[in-house]
């Protein structure tokens, strides 16, 4: 059975996160240069896009960029930004089309001036669609985020007794979305990498070998049935009740 046949539609994950991984060594198995990787990359993460959008997924979250692959050569880098530039500006229509939400989470001071504006006006002309919402991950870091919280809570300044954990979540840099439900990771590796440190306190977690650009959108959906079996206990002794999300 087709594993988007299996899925329980009243049981979907409201918030999906995605650490896109792979694409450097998808390529040099290849014996291309790791920028194709991205290039291939790219064209999977929009297929992933529409396969989320067309079970109904309500916020999907990608890690497109961290605030440590700066490290990289900076000709990867150059490459990377480029990539970002071109997306946003070429897929802006299919976001529309649509009635896709963009949102940006990290660091946007320290993004170069280009992207920022791409970024803004991604932001600008999907605000007010309602369907699904994508955050894009640029320049993110788990720590930055939340050290660039605590410097915006400070500021207005928030006394103690008004800090709760509600609170500290709206100084963040997706106020509006619910904490992440799963967290996939493509790539081999288990590890957090810096992603999410605060959304994922209760994520599911799901690992695969897979390297992103063979990420298939049959794979995604068997994680997400996958999920769907996961036993959320959220601390209490029985399963919380899957209803009434
Ligand atoms: C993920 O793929 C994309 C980014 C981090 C930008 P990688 O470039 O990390 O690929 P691997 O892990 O080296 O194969
Ligand atoms: C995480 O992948 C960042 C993105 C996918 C954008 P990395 O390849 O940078 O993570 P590490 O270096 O394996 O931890
Ligand atoms: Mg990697």
């Amino acid at each position: 059975m087709q594993a988007i046949m299996a899925l329980d539609k009243e049981n979907l994950p409201l918030h999906v996160a995605i650490t896109m991984d792979g694409n450097g060594r998808w390529a040099q198995a290849k014996k291309l240069p790791r920028t194709s990787g991205h290039d291939e990359g790219l064209r999977t993460a929009k297929r992933i896009v529409k396969a989320a959008r067309d079970i109904g997924i309500k916020y999907l979250t990608l890690y497109v960029f961290s605030t440590e692959n700066w490290k990289r050569a900076e000709q990867e880098v150059g490459f990377l930004m480029n990539l970002i530039h071109t997306h946003l500006c070429a897929e802006l229509a299919f976001y529309k089309e649509n009635g896709i939400r963009v949102r940006h989470i990290g660091n946007f001071e320290a993004l170069p001036a280009s992207i920022q504006k791409d970024i803004k006006q991604a932001m600008d002309d999907t605000a007010d669609f309602k369907g699904m919402t994508v955050n894009l991950a640029i320049n993110y870091g788990g720590r930055d985020e939340i050290i660039r919280g605590i410097k915006k809570i400070i500021e207005n300044k928030v006394s103690p007794d008004q800090l709760d954990e509600k609170t500290f979540s709206s100084y963040l840099d997706m106020p509006e979305c619910p904490d992440v439900d799963v967290l996939i990771r493509t790539g081999g590796e288990q590890r957090l990498s810096n992603y999410l440190l605060w959304h994922v306190a209760y994520a599911e977690q799901i690992y695969t070998d897979t390297l992103w650009p063979d990420y298939s959108n049959e794979e995604f959906y068997s994680h997400i049935e996958a999920f769907q079996h996961r036993n959320r206990r959220f601390g209490a002794e029985k399963p919380a009740s899957k209803k009434g999300k």
